[in-house]
């Protein structure tokens, strides 16, 4: 083995997640993914593909919807991370978008859901009442081999409406 070859030491790595914060000790290059899940045990971020190509690991990072698959732990140090756990209140209320995938059976074996729940929220956020076209589009980097993606849709509508109305 050369030097090339040895791995970088453990670092300890302060980050927020879900409002507390934490500090973790693992590999700069470690997948945020697997930090989220083995580290700090919050196994609500699926792993599809493990390529950034399904969504299924979507989390926000500072507001920002990515694939934590494609994060190393050390890129998201001293940011705020919001994973589906984060999602419900301290009171274990779902939160709107979480209800709103319950009602319309918007989830089916689940691995997509949570990130399909966080993307919703980041479309949400933005444009808070989206036509078909905007769900489709602000849900387009989240796959889905369940649904055919029409309750999927629904749930974001009718999530939409809940949170708009008075
Ligand atoms: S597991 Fe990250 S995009 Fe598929
Ligand atoms: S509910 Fe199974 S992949 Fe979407």
């Amino acid at each position: 083995m050369t030097a090339a070859d040895t791995p970088a030491p453990k670092q300890k790595i302060s980050l927020e997640v879900n409002g507390e914060p934490r500090t973790v000790s693992a590999h700069p290059m470690a997948r945020l993914l697997d930090v989220l899940r083995l580290d700090l045990q919050l196994t609500g971020t699926k792993e599809g593909c493990g390529e950034g190509e399904c969504g299924s690991c979507s989390v926000l990072i500072d507001g920002v919807l990515v694939n934590s698959c494609l994060v190393p732990v050390l890129q998201a140090a001293g940011t705020k991370i919001l994973t589906i756990e984060g999602l419900s209140s301290s009171a274990g209320q779902l939160h709107p978008v979480q209800q709103a995938f319950l009602d319309c059976g918007g989830a089916q074996c689940g691995i997509c859901t949570p990130g399909m729940i966080l993307a919703a929220v980041h479309l949400l956020a933005k444009n808070p009442s989206p036509d078909l076209a905007a769900i489709r589009e602000g849900l387009s980097g989240n796959l889905c081999r369940c649904t055919g993606y029409m309750q999927i849709f629904q749930s974001v509508s009718q999530a939409a409406k809940r949170l708009t109305s008075p």
